[in-house]
């Protein structure tokens, strides 16, 4: 029977998401012979006026290179948690009743939800009401267990890389320690894979608080082994072993998620403090998310797409598409909200690293 699918994008965009739009576009109607449609502005777009869009095979000719997302996304708009003003005060309702009945005025038997966990657990919540939902995932920091790797994921340390090796040679001209501050939320892989790849000097991660103190000592041995400047990658979730994650706004925000930054600064602080030596703060922020993505997370992201409509065709609902080993599978969408992919602080890449002599915190 002809369906109708429907995606949309959520949280913040990733290089690759155009890759996935494209992949379920031209499977579902070059395949399958179905419809699909676009929802605009992630989950926004079924609240109030619908906002969405046909999406054809022309829709879609040259999008595979282009990063962020056609359809727009946004972090606002979970139909559980709705902010309605009532009586001059805003209140938190759940609309996911009348969201779904937009969805359904769509003409749409399917929702395709292309997110991370914040998306994901909204897909969750309307598939146990009954709708018929897969999940894609996307985020930059890598850091959903259940599947090996994000796309997105190598296209930021491509990003941060590329810094690196030109924030060396300035570093090295002026002697200074030079902080990079990078993405990840509560993950460190793109602080340590970047470090690696960008042969910097420490990598710290929020996965071990770091010691000022023990920073301090490895910049100024190198200074006396004749390397008078330093590079050290600083994850924004990074903490000291007595210190705190730095934020630059608390969870009680418009949006009800911490936003993290501030910790490059600190770092840079700490070493100034403790040994005379210039320092200087990059923060690489959402450079590290824009732009086209590496040919790797294209091809990862086009075979999400793909498997998301495999899904469909097999009609396995409730399910996130995911790669693991050299296939992409798929699981419950409901256990893989639930888990964090973390650095492991003894495992074989920080200890690649300490044995390649980056200082990594401790
Ligand atoms: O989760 C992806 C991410 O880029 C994080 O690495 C970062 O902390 C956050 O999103 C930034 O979010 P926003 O785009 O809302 O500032």
């Amino acid at each position: 029977m002809a369906k109708t699918l429907a995606i949309l994008t959520g949280g913040g965009d990733c290089p690759g998401l155009n890759a996935v739009i494209r992949g379920v576009v031209r499977s579902a109607i070059g395949r399958h012979g179905w419809r699909v449609i676009g929802i605009e502005d992630g989950f926004e777009g079924l609240v109030g006026t619908l906002r969405w869009r046909e999406l054809t095979l022309d829709s879609v000719r040259g999008i595979l290179q282009r990063g962020g997302t056609i359809l727009g996304t946004s972090n606002r708009g979970n139909p559980f948690s709705f902010p309605v003003e009532v009586a001059g005060k805003i209140e938190q309702h759940d609309i996911s009743d009348s969201v779904i009945q937009s969805f359904k005025s769509l003409g749409a038997d399917v929702l395709i939800a292309v997110g991370g966990d914040g998306t994901l657990k909204i897909a969750q919540g309307l598939f146990e009401k009954g709708l018929s939902v897969v999940g894609v995932p996307k985020t930059i920091d890598n850091d959903l267990r259940a599947t090996d790797i994000t796309f997105g994921y190598r296209t930021a340390v491509s990003i941060v890389t590329e810094a690196l090796d030109r924030l060396h040679s300035t570093a090295e001209s002026h002697h200074r320690a030079m902080i990079v501050e990078v993405m990840g939320r509560d993950a460190g892989w793109i602080a340590l894979e970047s470090g690696i790849a960008g042969s910097a000097d420490v990598i710290l991660i929020p996965e071990i608080p770091y010691s000022a103190e023990r920073l301090c000592q490895a910049i100024d041995k190198r200074r006396q082994n004749g390397s008078r400047f330093s590079i050290v990658v600083v994850a924004e979730g990074a903490f000291s072993a007595e210190g705190d994650k730095v934020l630059k706004a608390s969870a009680d925000n418009n949006l009800g998620v911490e936003r993290l930054g501030g910790i490059g600064h600190k770092v840079a602080q700490q070493i100034s403090d403790s040994l005379s030596m210039e320092t200087r703060v990059v923060i690489l922020g959402h450079l590290q998310r824009g732009g086209t993505p590496t040919p790797y997370d294209r091809i990862l992201a086009s075979r999400f797409g793909v498997k998301a409509v495999e899904l469909i065709a097999r009609g396995e609902y409730g399910r996130m598409v995911a790669l693991k080993g050299r296939r992409v599978g798929d699981v419950e969408i409901a256990t893989a909200v639930s888990q964090l992919n973390l650095v492991d602080p003894d495992g074989e890449l920080v200890r690649t690293a300490e044995d390649l002599g980056i200082m990594v915190g401790r």
